[in-house]
């Protein structure tokens, strides 16, 4: 949440930085800024709203070879003009990613000896700090200022007496850096940098980088200049564009089936194993769409491998007081690898002394770096705000991971485990037949789109798929959804259901198909109108649905699979239907550096 980018170097830094900020706006949209030392001041220029207004502004220039940018997504104050970044003093001026918690306190002292505040901003108040601490020399201005302020925060500065210079530091928020052809930069994510290089630093936390034209020094929480080594990223600069689609949801939808192939490949050849000891249980914790992965993956690893499985809202396993048992294994999973809450969630468990395994999508994030064992997802960038791709190679990889743990379990043969794994490595094929059916699924959403309420339900691994289709429809298309489990549904839920309501059934367990059946009458029953998610070649009786959608068989543990780009796609289309920005939905952002 919030994006930063910097530069110093030769060339003109204007657009550098906001062709930076674009590539980082799905980290925030609602202001934009960047300040940049014209060779006598620092000018900034600073908008509410997207980033084209700020391009508006910036119409007629800003020359310049150092600078500093910022997109936001507004925490303290509202979306202004006034509490958009940078914010500085006479001496200074910063950006920020991330929270300062204790910033009321920290006012208070600043009121004190004369500062005042135009803006509702912590960021404010953390510029107008380290104003108060500044001595002349930044990095021990820097340290003293950080050593009051209490939260997370990546922070990038120019002291205007050292006007081609950029400071920057990270504590909880990511930050990169690279010294590239062009110049030194930092960004808040790769696909920000990845048109200059593939390489980057990874900055450690509390590590304070001085940025010049030619040179990037570091140096350690204590002040000491520190050694850095870069890592590549494996991610290719077409990956971060959106190639030719109208939205980047639309194409990391359709990249589904390489994403997820590529993922399945690596998890055949590398046959994962979580740990030497099969664990006695297994605490999965995540946000969102990744925490439903998790509950997919619950399904499975008890299913296959018969581990019990407790799956957790992160935001909640943090200030829950969990009871870990001798012979937990602890898995977060994260596209990003910097969501605050899980972050706090994997810190916990390895407090606990918990083994700890994190399956992240992106190289280098702070889960990657602090989990003791990672795995990765291989689904690329993914710069939509609502996750699809990333869902389905948190699937791969955890269904694979299922398979491993129950061949070490003793609970399926070497045979058998091959069988499944051969059928996992089917799915890519299946999920392009299932992308083939976008025309009638854009029908469906179309047949379905008066209505600002939808209701998915499903039993088993369909309810996981039913919580994931739900959170997509809401997210990108603001129709209020709820996902109920079929057979809970006459336990409350029933009673919104008229003459009309959309409900989306997602039926495609053999096992589970009369129940499911009897689930889809009921709703029938009082008028409701059935999208009917099942496998091919099931009998359907004669008026169970409205509209119908088949997708190929597979065993039933992996059709979340196949159900996700499809109820995607439906998501994708009520969103287009009724106007929204899927790729930027209103509120939302990615990668959520903020509790
Ligand atoms: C929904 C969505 C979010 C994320 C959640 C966790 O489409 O994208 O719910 O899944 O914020 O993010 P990561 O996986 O980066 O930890």
């Amino acid at each position: 949440m919030c994006g930063i980018v910097g530069y110093s170097g030769k060339k003109s830094c204007l657009p550098i930085l906001l062709g930076g900020l674009e590539k980082l706006e799905y980290r925030g949209y609602d202001s934009a800024g960047v300040a940049v030392y014209d060779g006598s001041k620092v000018k900034t220029v600073k908008t509410q709203g997207r980033l084209v207004l700020l391009r508006e502004k910036l119409r007629n220039g800003l020359p310049g070879t150092c600078g500093i940018g910022h997109t936001r997504w507004a925490t303290h104050g509202a979306p202004s003009d006034v509490n958009s970044h940078p914010h500085g003093t006479d001496r200074l001026t910063l950006v920020h990613n991330g929270i300062i918690e204790n910033y009321s306190e920290l006012k208070e002292e600043l009121t004190q000896k004369g500062y005042s505040f135009i803006s509702q901003t912590d960021t404010e108040v953390a510029a107008k700090f380290l104003d108060a601490c500044y001595d002349g020399d930044p990095i021990s201005s820097i340290r003293k200022a950080v050593s009051h302020f209490r939260g997370s925060y990546a922070l990038a500065i120019i002291f205007f007496d050292r006007p081609n210079t950029i400071y920057a530091l990270r504590q909880g928020s990511p930050l990169i850096a690279a010294d590239t052809e062009e110049g030194s930069m930092i960004a808040s994510d790769i696909p920000a940098l990845l048109e200059y290089t593939r390489d980057f630093y990874l900055p450690d936390e509390g590590e304070i980088l001085e940025i010049t034209e030619n040179n990037i020094r570091f140096f350690d929480s204590g002040g000491n200049p520190a050694e850095k080594k870069k890592v590549t990223a494996n991610w290719s600069a077409e990956a971060a564009e959106k190639g030719g689609y109208p939205h980047f949801m639309l194409k990391e939808i359709y990249e589904q089936p390489e994403v997820v192939s590529l993922t399945v490949k690596t998890y055949l050849t590398e046959k994962c194993k979580l740990s030497e000891k099969p664990a006695k249980r297994i605490l999965i914790s995540a946000c969102g769409t990744a925490m439903h992965a998790g509950i997919a993956a619950k399904q499975a690893i008890e299913e296959l491998a018969g581990i019990p499985v407790v799956v957790d809202i992160a935001s909640e396993f943090r200030y829950r007081s969990p009871v870990f048992c001798e012979g937990d294994q602890f898995i977060v999973i994260s596209q990003s690898g910097e969501t605050a809450d899980s972050l706090a969630a994997l810190r916990l468990a390895k407090k606990a002394g918990i083994p700890t395994i994190g399956l992240v999508n992106v190289q280098g994030s702070s889960i990657a770096r602090e989990a003791d064992h990672v795995l990765y997802t291989y689904a690329g960038p993914e710069i939509a705000v609502a996750s699809t791709k990333a869902y389905n190679v948190q699937l791969a990889a955890l269904f694979a991971v299922s398979i491993a743990l129950a061949v070490q379990n003793g609970r399926l043969s070497e045979e058998e485990a091959d069988w499944y794994l051969s059928e996992l490595a089917a799915m890519p094929e299946k999920i392009k037949k299932v992308l083939a059916l976008e025309k009638e699924v854009a029908e469906a959403a179309k047949r379905f789109n008066a209505s600002d309420h939808c209701f998915f339900i499903g039993r088993g691994m369909d309810y996981a798929a039913a919580q994931e289709s739900s959170l997509k429809l809401k997210e990108i298309s603001y129709i209020h959804s709820e996902a109920c489990a079929a057979g809970e549904l006459k336990h409350g839920t029933i009673s919104l259901i008229t003459e009309g309501t959309p409900v989306v059934a997602i039926a495609t367990h053999p096992r589970l198909w009369e129940k499911s059946l009897s689930n889809i009458l009921e709703v029938r029953a009082r008028g409701g109108a059935v999208l009917l998610v099942c496998q091919e070649n099931v009998p359907v009786p004669e008026g169970t649905a409205d509209i119908l959608l088949r997708i190929p068989s597979c065993p039933p543990l992996f059709t979340p699979m196949l159900t996700l780009p499809l109820m995607q796609l439906y998501a994708y289309h009520s969103a287009i239907l009724r106007g929204c920005d899927v790729d930027k939905p209103r509120n939302l952002a990615k990668s959520v550096t903020v509790e």
